[in-house]
């Protein structure tokens, strides 16, 4: 897989699967398996380190997952999130911010929003980095926002993501991930572009979907996102061999002889 792939694939019209992985041990199981893609994404400031927002993750906390993530999935396409500012700094502090990830092992960057960074983002596409682009909810504008919301219900605030996106695909992304906005609206944008779309919370419409790994296994018994199914009852399996764990040191059948030396 490689970015060329993912316009290949839309246009054979094949969907596109993507998840996000942060560490080396799943980024190996990951590697068996057939998704197109995984992100690197700056959630890992949240999935991993308890953050409330992805705002405290910073180029050099993403060069270590990247590098853990590249390490165990060394056949899989990486695109790896370019964290909050890293490309606000001027072109020269924003290609700088992209060598490390790149030299960490990505494949590809991902980058939050268009307006006030296009010459970033043309610069990165020129110079050889595949980069994906990330509309409607952005993360990184959460206060801006005033929490994460949909966005997009407006017919000007639709206009301007859509808007978005076609200039996105002008300066060169090769995809875009579009963020809990209307299914209606995402879908417009996916038959508007060439590039593909890949959307989280945004419909079927899309020509891929994306989830946090933690979410598609259902990690979390205390966090329900509408758009996030569970495909797996992760945290249940989790917390039952704990507890049989901790049954069987309590009451003596672990280690059994064979387990021991
Ligand atoms: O950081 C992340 O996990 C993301 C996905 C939600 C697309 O940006």
């Amino acid at each position: 897989m490689c970015a060329r792939h993912f316009l290949r694939a839309k246009a054979d019209g094949r969907k596109l699967s993507l998840v996000t992985c942060y560490d080396y041990t799943f980024a190996r199981l990951l590697s068996k398996t057939t998704v197109d893609g995984i992100l690197v994404g700056d959630s890992a400031g949240m999935v991993m380190h308890g953050y409330r927002s992805t705002l405290s993750v910073n180029v050099e906390l993403m060069r270590l997952h990247t590098e853990a993530v590249v390490r165990g999935a060394q056949d899989k396409f990486i695109i790896s999130d370019m964290p909050f500012l890293s490309f606000r700094k001027g072109l020269s502090a924003a290609l700088d911010s992209a060598q490390v990830l790149m030299s960490a092992g990505a494949h590809a960057l991902k980058v939050e929003g268009v307006d006030g960074h296009e010459d970033v983002i043309q610069r990165m596409a020129q110079s050889g980095i595949p980069v994906m682009g990330h509309l409607g909810l952005q993360p990184q504008s959460v206060h801006a926002y005033g929490g994460f919301r949909v966005q997009g219900r407006s017919d000007a605030a639709a206009r301007d993501i859509a808007r978005q996106a076609k200039t996105l695909e002008e300066l060169g992304a090769f995809a875009v991930v579009l963020e809990c906005i209307p299914a209606s609206l995402a879908h417009e944008i996916t038959g508007d572009l060439g590039i593909p779309t890949i959307g989280i919370g945004a419909g079927a419409g899309c020509d891929g979907q994306i989830l946090v790994l933690q979410d598609l296994l259902g990690m979390n018994t205390d966090f329900h996102p509408k758009f996030a199914r569970a495909f797996s009852d992760g945290a249940r399996n989790v917390l039952d061999a704990v507890a049989n764990f901790d049954d069987a040191v309590k009451s003596g059948a672990f280690p059994a002889p064979e387990e021991s030396y």
